[in-house]
């Protein structure tokens, strides 16, 4: 390997965005994050991984995370991922992440983390009994970003603060190690329909992976009978879909159910009600299943296709890391050079 830095800018500009292998993933996740990493594989070059080493900051069955983590590289190839386009890796076959998240454990501060809301929101009252890597958690996720000297990160609204934070670590090293410019300064890149889907249970919640009630979701590996029966149970109120976009302020349960058909259609909330307007959730819910289930379907069957044959998964995923290492390794190098570490 050689010790020249990448040059991220010389060709298309680079995207990096991954998932944790933690649990089933749902619409939320599908609208969200996948959709939009297939959207900008052509026009970027384009890092996707599996975040199995943020995964273990809370416990993972040993005997289940490899296929967790499989099953996480199968969504991205159903929702459109191309690995002949895309780079698709898991996290821990990277070692350059941590090494250069060792340095910006020194770099970022204290008082930056104990603002991060996603901890306090995972950690609850017993922040105590967390592990410590769930708290340097963010820390791990401006490494994998910077790493590449990524400049867009597609990613749901909940991580805008983190994308912060790799803003401020990625300023502050840059200054405290007078290198100008070295690191990029990334932006979110949330935009779009399905950025924020809710919970079916409560409009005020995100649609989770760890909200205790399967039906507050629709998940990626849901069949036909399920996720119509979670969308005919999904909470709403008595009010007739309005007319327009403004009618559905302080509705929330209404809006989520008109934002989740906006994104799946690829139409805007505003089309959606021009053809829903005046008419109920009697009528508008069993519309709403039969889109799911549509786009839905093909996408829950190739990703049973891929998980029956493992063998490709690891095939593409480690040919996705040796691509990666090769990326990251100037960076690193170069990370430690201006850290002064002896034959960096
Ligand atoms: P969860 O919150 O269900 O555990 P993750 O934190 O693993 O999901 O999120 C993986 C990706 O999916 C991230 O880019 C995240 O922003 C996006 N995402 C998660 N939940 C939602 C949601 N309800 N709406 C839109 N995007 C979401
Ligand atoms: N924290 C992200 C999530 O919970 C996952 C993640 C880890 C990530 N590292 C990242 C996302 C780097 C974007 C870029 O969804």
């Amino acid at each position: 390997m050689t010790d020249q830095a990448p040059a991220p800018f010389a060709g298309k500009p680079r995207v990096l965005s991954g998932v944790q292998p933690s649990g089933a993933l749902h619409l939320g996740n599908y609208l969200g994050a996948l959709v939009k990493f297939a959207r900008l594989q052509s026009e970027f070059e384009t890092f996707i991984f599996v975040a199995d080493m943020h995964a273990i900051t809370a416990w993972q069955e040993p005997a289940k995370l490899a296929a967790q983590t499989r099953e996480i590289a199968a969504a991205y190839l159903a929702a459109g991922l191309d690995p002949a386009q895309a780079t698709i890796f898991p996290q821990s076959m990277v070692p350059e992440h941590l090494e250069l998240a060792w340095i910006f454990n020194c770099v970022a501060r204290l008082g930056w983390l104990d603002r991060m809301t996603q901890f306090k929101d995972k950690a609850g009252k017993h922040k105590e009994r967390e592990s410590v890597g769930l708290y340097t958690y963010p820390v791990l996720q401006a490494a994998d970003i910077l790493v590449y000297k990524a400049t867009h990160v597609p990613v749901g609204e909940d991580q805008r603060q983190h994308l912060e934070l790799t803003r401020d670590i990625a300023a502050k090293f840059n200054h405290d190690y007078d290198a100008p410019g070295f690191f990029p300064l990334p932006e979110a890149l949330t935009e779009g329909p399905g950025a924020r889907v809710m919970s079916l249970r409560d409009g005020a919640a995100k649609m989770s992976k760890s909200d205790p009630s399967d039906y507050s979701r629709i998940n990626l590996m849901d069949d036909a009978d399920a996720i119509s029966q979670k969308i005919r149970k999904a909470r709403t109120d008595a009010e007739p879909l309005p007319e327009t976009a403004e009618g559905l302020k302080g509705r929330a349960e209404a809006e989520n159910l008109v934002g989740i058909y906006a994104a799946l259609s690829g139409q805007t909330a505003a089309q959606v009600l021009a053809e829903f307007a005046g008419q109920g959730f009697g009528a508008f819910k069993p519309k709403l299943a039969d889109l799911a289930v549509a786009v839905l379907a093909p996408v829950t069957e190739k990703m049973r296709r891929y998980m029956d044959d493992p063998a490709e998964i690891d095939r593409i995923l480690i040919a996705g890391a040796a691509h990666a290492r090769e990326m990251a390794a100037p960076t690193v190098a170069q990370a430690k050079r201006l850290v002064g570490f002896l034959g960096a």
